[in-house]
């Protein structure tokens, strides 16, 4: 363990309480400037680009030599760089989408890499007013109380968090499509009580991580997107896996959570996969 890794996590902390205040008034605000990024589907605002400016310029000013895959960097045309050195993993907003639709289902996402191992991570919806956060061997909280994810084996007794994943089309075309359904179509016919599609890959997996729900799964997802809530879910007891069922790699593109190992095998049980390039 870095012997400074606390301060890290308390700085991060403190920073994303402060984000917040920014993402809950730009929400509340009448007027929200759009942009599209890789697709018509694919957006920003100017909430997204300063929630980022403001986490990125507060770490880097407390620690000059820690590195950041941020969205919105990235977006912008920053390499992403994986090295041993400490590493922020950071979207502003997590939930676009909501954002921009006023939907309050948003999350502000810091993870905390070191040595390319995830230490720590940090998901904050400041509407819901939700904090929760974790570090290796420290347990899952949300809003200072332990979460637990669920114990649920079967499939006939799960609810599931899904997203279709409208991006894939971008990339796969129109077959992505048969694939998401067909999975989909597994999991009714196996007797799922239900899907769930929160619009944030964060609170997806936080839904999993404090027992609501009891999978989640997702193909074409970034690093910034599940590496702040995949500390979350591993830490409240869940299961962290690529969807094929190989451990899982913040920078696959893919992921699969559950509460249990036998449900996560049951739920890769009904899938049909897609390959994706790594991100780094
Ligand atoms: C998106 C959300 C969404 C997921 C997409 C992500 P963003 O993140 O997590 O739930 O389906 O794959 O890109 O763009 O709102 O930060």
């Amino acid at each position: 363990v870095h012997k400074d890794e606390q301060l890290f996590v308390d700085t991060a902390l403190n920073l994303v309480k402060q984000a917040g205040t920014l993402v809950r008034m730009a929400f509340e605000a009448k007027e929200c400037a759009v942009n599209t990024k890789a697709s018509d589907t694919d957006l920003v605002t100017e909430t997204d680009q300063a929630v980022e400016k403001l986490l990125i310029e507060g770490l880097s000013t407390s620690f000059p030599d820690h590195k950041f895959i941020g969205e919105e960097s990235v977006s912008g045309g920053a390499k992403t760089e994986w090295t041993n050195a400490p590493t922020w993993m950071i979207d502003p907003i997590d939930g676009t989408t909501n954002f921009v639709h006023r939907i309050p289902m948003i999350a502000i996402c810091v993870g905390l890499a070191i040595d390319k191992q995830l230490r720590a991570g940090i998901v904050y919806n400041p509407i819901t007013h939700e904090l929760y956060h974790a570090q290796v061997g420290m347990g899952a909280f949300k809003n200072g109380f332990r979460i637990h994810a669920s114990a649920t084996k079967e499939l006939c007794r799960s609810v599931l968090c899904l997203s279709m994943g409208i991006h894939n089309r971008t990339i796969f075309g129109d077959s992505w499509l048969d694939k998401a359904a067909s999975n989909m179509r597994n999991q009714i016919l196996a007797g799922v009580r239900g899907h769930r599609s929160f619009g944030s890959a964060a609170i997806n997996m936080v839904m999993v991580a404090q027992g609501s729900c009891d999978g989640y799964l997702e193909y074409g997802i970034h690093s910034w997107d599940v590496a702040a809530a995949s500390v979350i879910v591993s830490e409240a007891g869940g299961v962290m896996l690529d969807p094929t069922g190989a451990p899982f790699d913040v920078m696959s593109r893919k992921i699969l959570c559950a509460g249990t190992p036998e449900l996560a095998k049951e739920l890769i049980s009904t899938l049909t996969h897609v390959e994706y390039d790594r991100e780094a």
